[in-house]
């Protein structure tokens, strides 16, 4: 009897025939619980022959269900990890995918550069209104730096009525954080800008930054000093010599454009040395109008800026000579003249390291 109740739950091949086994012998039912049933009606004398031995084959059969069970599980556990395996080893595309553009790169040692002076770096809308883009930057409605600009205006109107359009330049910033932050100020706004024009040296989306420095007593000398620690150090050479051409910006007065000298090297032009010279950025003290459309009083606070193309500083280190390329996503130029992700500028390492 036990013998063939062994064998037969030994012999149950999944999980259903096992639980069918059990309801046979142990459900309500079942033959073994018939048998315990039959101890009630038997003598003490038989009870207590019989008894143990129908005891021992419950507990007997109820453990080999119990082992079978757990045996069939762990088999159906053993069938899905062989099945359901992920093979976690399949080989990953090897080397480096992506790489930081030329502008990025740029940007990160533009920060890099200035926080050691102690600027932050601020931002603005790319959707101006031409309030914040040319009225508060002493450009006024006829003024004719407004054609000058190429601007992409919006059909749209803000609530206050003013023209919205995409920001012709970085000064915008200048305006937003004289208006937001309290003097002494110290920052750059690097970011995108635009102007309906087109060519080799020219796209309608292009990037700049701006500076901009606020604190008394501020001098053309502060702004010398500044642009030519920050061009040595950008540029990595100590051999730089900067040319202040007076000009005219209608938010900075006096202005001055800042030409940076270059040498010719093996019929190539190398930043540094004085054969040679290329404008590289617009600068000048702000204009006492610019300060009190802030609401800033002129007479207590004056300061510097400055306005550089990204794009053009890129080209100028890195030897690019199409600007364009910048904006096509060609991979191979990419390949090319990206930078590894973590690659970060640092002064130390040398920031274009
Ligand atoms: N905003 C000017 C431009 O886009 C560049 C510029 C010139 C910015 C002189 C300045 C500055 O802050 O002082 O042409």
């Amino acid at each position: 009897m036990s013998a063939d109740w062994l064998a037969r739950i030994a012999a149950a091949g999944d999980l259903a025939a096992l639980e069918a086994e059990r309801v046979a012998a142990l459900g309500k039912q079942g033959a073994v619980t018939a048998l315990l049933k039959t101890l009630g009606g038997m003598t003490p004398d038989e009870r207590q022959r019989e008894g143990p031995r129908i005891h021992a084959l419950r507990e007997g059969v109820t453990e080999a269900i119990a082992a079978r069970k757990a045996a069939l599980e762990a088999a159906e556990l053993e069938r899905r990890l062989a099945t359901e395996m992920l093979d976690m080893s399949l080989p990953v595309t090897t080397g480096a995918q992506g790489s930081v553009h030329p502008v990025s790169q740029v940007m990160d040692e533009l920060a890099e550069i200035f926080a050691d002076l102690g600027f932050s770096v601020a931002t603005g809308p790319e959707i101006e209104d031409d309030w914040h883009n040319f009225t508060a930057l002493n450009i006024p409605e006829t003024h004719p730096a407004r054609a000058m600009h190429d601007t992409f205006y919006f059909d749209r109107l803000d609530a206050e009525g003013r023209r919205m359009l995409l920001r012709t330049h970085t000064s915008p910033v200048q305006i937003r954080t004289m208006m937001s932050q309290k003097p002494p100020i110290r920052i750059i706004a690097p970011g995108r800008t635009y102007r309906s024009d087109s060519d080799a040296t020219h796209t309608p989306m292009f990037h700049q930054v701006e500076g901009l420095v606020i604190d008394r007593g501020i001098h053309m000398g502060h702004l010398k000093w500044t642009l030519e620690t920050f061009l040595k150090a950008y540029f990595e050479r100590d051999d730089i010599v900067l040319r202040l051409r007076p000009s005219y910006f209608p938010f900075t007065e006096p202005s001055a454009e800042v030409d940076v000298g270059y040498s010719i090297e093996k019929g190539r032009r190398v930043i540094g040395g004085s054969d040679g010279w290329m404008e590289v950025l617009g600068s000048g003290m702000v204009h006492p109008k610019v300060i009190a459309a802030c609401g800033l009083d002129p007479d207590e606070w004056q300061g510097f800026a400055f306005g550089c193309g990204i794009d053009r500083l890129a080209m100028l280190k890195y030897g690019m000579d199409d600007l364009r390329a910048f904006f096509d996503g060609d991979l191979r130029w990419l390949r090319h003249y990206g930078f590894a992700a973590l690659d970060v500028p640092t002064l130390s390492g040398g920031v274009g390291a």
